[in-house]
């Protein structure tokens, strides 16, 4: 995928910016990184704080119906490819910087990627659809790269590259390391319009495989053993009775049974 790489001062938030610029016909490829979001989104509408120079806020834009004739119920599945790239990202980066003891880099299903145990990225995928048919997608990827801390409301269960490892890290370099992964698992996922090339890949990396897990149904609570994803990127859930239950990312959250993860 050929890119396009803006850089931005300030801006209200780059899904937004990425989204404008679909609107004006932007390519698939372009990539949108600001040093401050001043109303950065996460998921399930909720706000993304965004630390001045130390967060990597980057958004790059999708045309998969007009690219690969990707249909809108495939395209929930772009986030998980979008996790693995970051995780893998994050992982190489560590190393090449010269972390001795580079810790796991894992995902909480669907997409958070989690360090020791806490969250340092989140993404917020968007879609757009011109009449049945996707018009364009933003992935929005927002990594705690530099931080030394975080408010106390979100301090146990945040963290950053930096106070896993004690080094500070490149942005723009991590945000190459994302292009350049996500270069490689994504035509794996378009070959398939599914996840089967990437399902082993992303089950090697989830942090929630084999484990209890609490399903926070807006219909009622339940709790079973995560066993790892099917095709399409929904979790699968052994319930008590024996029963396999796919989760799909739109409907619920998911979280250990004593916490986060
Ligand atoms: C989450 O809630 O976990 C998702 C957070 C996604 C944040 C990123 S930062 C870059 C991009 N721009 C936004 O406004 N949100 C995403």
């Amino acid at each position: 995928m050929d890119k396009e790489i803006i850089f931005l001062p300030i801006t209200d938030s780059t899904n937004e910016e990425a989204k404008r610029l679909a609107q004006k016909d932007a390519k698939e490829g372009t990539v949108v990184t600001a040093d401050v979001q001043t109303a950065g989104k996460g998921r399930k509408g909720r706000s993304w704080h965004t630390g001045e120079k130390t967060t990597l806020a980057m958004s790059f834009l999708l045309r998969p119906y007009e690219n690969v004739g990707l249909l809108p119920d495939q395209a929930s599945m772009i986030t998980l490819v979008a996790a693995v790239s970051v995780a893998k990202a994050i992982e190489k980066m560590m190393k090449k910087t010269g972390v001795k003891e580079v810790p796991e880099i894992l995902i909480k299903w669907p997409n958070d990627i989690v360090i020791n145990g806490k969250k340092a990225c989140g993404i917020l995928t968007e879609m757009q659809l011109k009449g049945c048919d996707i018009d364009y997608v933003v992935v929005g990827i927002g990594v705690n790269v530099n931080q030394n801390g975080f408010p106390e409301d979100i301090e146990d269960i945040a963290t950053s590259m930096r106070m896993e490892t004690g080094f500070s890290f490149d942005r723009d370099e991590l945000l190459d390391g994302i292009m350049n992964e996500f270069g490689h698992f994504y035509p794996l996922f378009c070959s398939k319009k599914d996840l089967s090339l990437l399902k082993d890949t992303y089950e090697e990396l989830l942090i929630n495989k084999n484990r209890e897990v609490k399903v926070l149904d807006p219909k009622g609570e339940y709790q079973g053993i995560a066993l790892g994803i099917d095709h399409e990127g929904q979790l699968l859930v052994k319930l008590a009775d024996g029963n396999i239950r796919p989760i799909y990312a739109g409907e619920v959250s998911v979280r250990g049974l004593y916490g986060y993860v």
